[in-house]
Formats: C-alpha cells, sequence, structure tokens
C-alpha cells in the first residue's frame, strides 16, 4: 500500500476518536518501543512496513492536545485547514529560506506575514519572522533588541560581539516565562542582567516599579519586557502607561505574547492589551492560538534594520536581494520548512471575525470551566480567567493541598487533561482553554471529571 495512503488513513482514524480517547497518553515506553526494530536494521525496510511500525509505536503515547478536552499548559489544536496544508508542506518539501530557493514559500509568507499584522493590529511596516516557536521568537526578537540598545551606545554587536560591550540590562515582569531567561542565555547576555519588576496588582509591572528600575542606571541600553497573558492567571501588561515610560528613558520594549497577543485580535478583549501596538518587538506563537500544528511561533519587530541586521547573512553562492523578501534575512535558521503557510491558511480559514469569536470562545469556555469547578466542596478559586487562563487550589477536609492528586486523577480518567503549578507558595491546577473545537460539552466533561475525582480524593 501507498505510505501516503497508510498515513492519511491513520490522521483520520486519529482525528475521528478525538472525542472518545483519553485526553492523556496512557502507553508505557516498553509498549512505544515493541513494534519497532530493536537495532538499526542492517538493511531498510519497505516504506509501508515503516509507517505502519511508527504508527502503531506511536499511537499508545500520543497526547490528546487536539481534543477539546485538553487544558494543560497553553495549547490549541490544529484547525483543518491549517493541518492540510502542513501536510501539503511536507509533500512539497520547500527549503523556505530564500526566494530564489522557495518562490511559493517566500511570496506566501509575504502575504501570511501581512495578514499576521493585521490580524493582531500591529503596526503594517512591522517585520515578521516564522520561527519554531515562542522561544525562538523571543531570541530572535530579543537579538533586535541587543542589536539595537548596543548600535544606540555605539557598538556593533555582530562584528564586536558581546566582550568589552556596555553591559545591557534586562527590566523585566517577574512573573516572565523560562524562555525569555534561556532566549537572553542563547543571546549572551545571561540571567544575572534581569531585574525583576512587579507592582501592586498580581502578575503586572508598576509604572513606579518601572520608572525607579529605570532610574536606577539611566544611561544603561536597557530592554524591558513585559507580558501580554502570563501563563498562570493570563495577566496583561499595562502597556499604555509602561511604553512610553520605557521609550522616555530609551529603552527597548519587548513583549511575551505567546498566547495573550491575540487578544488584540478580539474587540471585546482587545483593551486588556490596550497600548501593545506600542512596543518594539513581540513574540507569540501560531501553535497555540491561532491553532497551527506545531511548530509555528512569529517574531515581530517595529525596527526591520535592527531585526535584519541580527539576523541576515549573506554569501556568494546565496541568490538574495530579489523583488520577494529573503526569509533567513529574519530568522536564525537557515534551512527551513515553509512554516509560514499553516499559519496562513489557519488566518484565512478564521478571517477577522472568526480569529476573534475564537479568542472570545475559549476565554468563555475557560470562565465556565472555572465557575463549574470553583464551587465544588474543597475547591478554592484563586483567579478567574480574565483571559483565557484560570487558577484552582484543592484541599481535603483536614485542610491539606491535594491539587496534584486531584490532576492525577483527572488525568487518569480519561475525560480531560489539566496541569498543575505553584501560586502564592500552594500547589493549584491551571485552567488553558486555547483549542479551536472545545465545546460546552467538553466543559460539562472536566467539571464532572473533576467533581468526581474531588469527591474521591477528600
Ligand atoms: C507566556 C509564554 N511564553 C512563552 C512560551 C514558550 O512558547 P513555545 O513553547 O512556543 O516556545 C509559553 C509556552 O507555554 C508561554 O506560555
Amino acid at each position: 500500500m501507498d505510505p501516503l495512503d497508510i498515513a492519511f488513513a491513520e490522521v483520520r482514524r486519529f482525528l475521528a476518536t478525538l472525542d472518545t480517547r483519553p485526553a492523556a497518553s496512557r502507553g508505557t515506553p516498553q509498549e512505544m518501543r515493541a513494534p519497532l526494530p530493536a537495532r538499526l536494521p542492517d538493511t531498510g525496510l519497505p516504506a509501508d512496513a515503516v509507517v505502519r511500525a511508527i504508527a502503531a509505536a506511536a499511537e499508545p503515547g500520543l497526547t490528546g492536545n487536539a481534543t477539546g478536552r485538553f487544558f494543560a499548559w497553553v495549547k490549541g489544536g490544529a484547525l483543518p485547514a491549517s493541518l492540510a496544508t502542513d501536510i501539503m508542506c511536507s509533500g512539497w518539501d520547500q527549503n523556505a529560506c530564500l526566494a530564489s530557493t522557495s518562490p511559493a514559500g517566500a511570496v506566501l509568507e509575504e502575504v501570511a506575514g501581512a495578514f499576521l499584522l493585521e490580524a493582531l493590529r500591529l503596526p503594517p511596516d512591522a517585520s515578521y519572522a516564522f520561527v519554531t516557536g515562542c522561544q525562538m521568537a523571543h531570541t530572535t526578537a530579543l537579538a533586535a533588541a541587543r542589536h539595537a540598545v548596543l548600535a544606540r551606545a555605539g557598538w556593533d554587536v555582530e562584528a564586536k560581539g558581546l566582550i568589552g560591550a556596555p553591559a545591557i540590562r534586562v527590566l523585566a515582569n517577574a512573573h516572565h516565562h523560562g524562555s525569555v531567561t534561556r532566549a537572553l542565555r542563547l543571546l549572551g547576555l545571561g540571567t544575572d542582567c534581569i531585574v525583576p519588576l512587579r507592582g501592586p496588582e498580581p502578575g503586572k509591572v508598576g509604572a513606579d516599579d518601572l520608572r525607579a528600575a529605570l532610574a536606577a542606571a539611566p544611561c544603561a541600553p536597557t530592554i524591558v519586557i513585559l507580558n501580554a497573558g502570563d501563563l498562570n492567571i493570563g495577566a496583561c501588561d499595562d502597556f499604555d502607561v509602561l511604553c512610553p515610560i520605557a521609550h522616555a528613558a530609551g529603552a527597548w520594549v519587548h513583549v511575551d505574547g505567546a498566547f495573550g497577543l491575540w487578544a488584540n485580535a478580539s474587540p471585546r478583549f482587545a483593551p486588556l492589551v490596550a497600548g501593545v501596538d506600542q512596543a518594539d518587538s513581540w513574540a507569540t506563537d501560531g501553535h497555540k492560538w491561532l491553532n497551527t500544528p506545531y511548530d509555528c511561533g512569529m517574531a515581530i519587530t517595529r525596527d526591520p534594520q535592527a531585526h535584519s541586521a541580527a539576523m541576515r547573512h549573506t554569501a556568494a553562492y546565496l541568490t538574495t536581494d530579489g523583488p520577494v523578501r529573503d526569509p533567513m534575512a529574519f530568522t536564525p535558521e537557515w534551512s527551513r520548512r515553509a512554516r509560514a503557510l499553516p499559519a496562513l491558511a489557519a488566518m484565512m480559514e478564521l478571517g477577522r471575525d472568526g480569529i476573534a469569536a475564537l479568542v472570545e470562545r475559549c476565554c468563555a469556555h475557560a470562565a465556565a470551566i472555572y465557575d463549574g469547578i470553583a464551587v465544588l466542596p474543597g475547591a478554592t478559586g484563586l483567579a478567574r480567567p480574565m483571559l483565557n487562563q484560570g487558577l484552582v487550589r484543592f484541599e481535603n477536609r483536614r485542610g491539606e493541598v491535594i491539587s496534584d492528586a486531584v490532576i492525577a486523577a483527572i488525568n487518569a480518567s480519561g475525560e480531560a487533561f489539566v496541569s498543575g503549578g505553584l501560586w502564592d507558595g500552594a500547589r493549584v491546577m491551571r485552567i488553558s482553554v486555547c483549542g479551536w473545537n472545545t465545546t460546552a460539552r467538553d466543559v460539562e466533561r472536566t467539571i464532572a471529571a473533576t467533581a468526581a475525582a474531588l469527591e474521591a480524593l477528600r
């Protein structure tokens, strides 16, 4: 049988079972290894046998983040057009690094980039890069920031590196994601340069705190990192207030908007991120709230010159500078799949209204799950979703925190998949809704599974 037919049949079968299969994987490592050869085969196997073996090996270990009942971490499923486009991308096997290596990859990426800026209501002349995820989006955007703040200090970081450079300080929302920290490590800035900023409201930087931090070293090259949606409570910084303060001090403002930047696409939730368009760079994901398949992140900057100065590389054998943008002038990767195309498909499939409706629907579902769970005996609601993220804590009758045990029991039930975290020193359950196909019925199933788990454990 044609391996492609087998692959399509497997994907169709998997998608058809989403509603009934456990949201969490239940397979053991042994079960996943069993269908595969114990060691590298001396001679190659027929392609159809390989595809069947890999499908059998993966099946018991597949998590259901494409189901409507997956509320762990921050994950969306894959919209139908986006998934189908992703599959075509693999089939076409384009190297979308240059316009000359893949005209289709480069031209369609330009269209995707323009749509992205429109959807997120960011400056239409901003530069963009489609990268593997928000981790690399931070790395790319912060490389542009590093270039810009050091260029202002008269230092060419691409030529001279960081040894001997004026020290950059990074004033970051204390609730920054670990991917920000890793990006700073990858960029050679290290983590000691981070000054954590807090404020009177949970998860948000206070204006006075930012002012005081800026005033502590008024001449230092400075990057300010703010949040559009922190991963615990979805807190968004007051960009309208903070961006002008940072800019008055000559700082570059970068926004982690891995999922929360999409609030700007919804007229109802855009006020939460008012002024976010005033920042200098943004990092977001397609594979979270836009519901593209992995891997799709986006780095966007207000300063295309700084962005491409940080990333551009030329070589005699590369054909560049044609009428169409070369993607790799803005990305850290060289060879790369045409990963903008599934994002283009998702944006076309949803349209402006559909993106807003997706955001609003997920927020409503998150609030409904929270409201249904917070009233259960033994549950304490800690943060009702202002966006799509909420927190609850569980206690037994003796007042001991049992959040992790409840999470494990919900996941073991197969009815939903949730994950935990730490909030105010106690273990909590996080609720994160990003999936395009979550329904009111999925919400009911999740509340019922939580009630059953809690009842059994109290
Ligand atoms: C707020 C935030 N920033 C960054 C990231 C990292 O994104 P990615 O996994 O796409 O690199 C995440 C992932 O959950 C996140 O929630």
